[in-house]
């Protein structure tokens, strides 16, 4: 799909810079000490934000952070925040190959992957956001109850990931095949989960979406 920049997305963005991190790699180690107290949730590639804003505001005490790196959509997300006067939300206009220059071990409690472009072809492979590089990031960051949390539309994205995921030291759980047949919305205990933009779109043409949970094994897991 062709990109839309925004003339002056940069200038907008940066007219909102107190709802940035800018300098993550500042806090790596750190964010127990920071006023974004872990455990903190990260959506990884958030668009235009409605999901993790939604999950921030329904849970005031949690923390969230919101990745992603294209101006303009963030730029939508962050006057969702402000909109919705959140307190207890951050956004990173960063590229995720960097995360581990921002996260130290078990920092974070819940990634978000919500779905992602799949670059289907066979040469795009390292650019996926599951891809191996991607996933040693992930579980490293991850805390001891750490999981990462994956939508798609898209089929052949979600039977390699599930591949890669389950090569890569990752237990999977709650693997859902269609997660709105017979239901209007996903909630598990309790837990109210948001959809996001893609994703109100795709329900609408009644196409299956596909989740899973993904839980890192021990860190001594022998192929790592
Ligand atoms: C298909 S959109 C989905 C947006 C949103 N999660 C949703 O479901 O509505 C994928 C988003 O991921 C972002 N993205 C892709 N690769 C990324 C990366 N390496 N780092 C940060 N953002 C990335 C893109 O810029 C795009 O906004």
């Amino acid at each position: 799909m062709r990109r839309r920049k925004l003339k002056d997305g940069v200038e907008r963005l940066l007219a909102h810079r107190q709802w940035l991190i800018e300098a993550p790699e500042t806090l790596k180690g750190k964010w127990a000490t920071t006023s974004l107290d872990p455990p903190v949730h990260l959506e990884i590639g958030m668009g235009k934000g409605k999901f993790i804003t939604t999950l921030a505001k329904e849970n005031p005490d949690q923390y969230f952070v919101g990745l992603e790196m294209k101006e303009e959509v963030l730029l939508r997300g962050v006057e969702k925040a402000i909109e919705l006067e959140l307190h207890n939300i951050k956004f990173m206009w960063k590229n995720a190959q960097h995360l581990n220059e921002y996260f130290d071990s078990g920092e974070i409690f819940r990634i978000y992957l919500n779905f992602s472009d799949p670059w289907p072809k066979k040469r795009w492979a390292k650019r996926r956001l599951t891809h191996e590089n991607y996933l040693k990031i992930y579980r490293k960051i991850l805390g001891v109850d750490g999981e990462l949390h994956l939508r798609t539309d898209n089929q052949g994205f979600f039977q390699d990931s599930i591949n890669r995921l389950s090569g890569k030291g990752f237990q999977l759980k709650n693997v859902d095949l269609d997660l709105y047949r017979n239901r209007d919305e996903y909630t598990d205990q309790g837990i109210f989960y948001a959809t996001t933009e893609y994703e109100d779109k795709f329900k609408e043409q009644g196409l299956p979406i596909y989740r899973l949970e993904a839980k890192p094994y021990s860190p001594t897991f022998s192929s790592l």
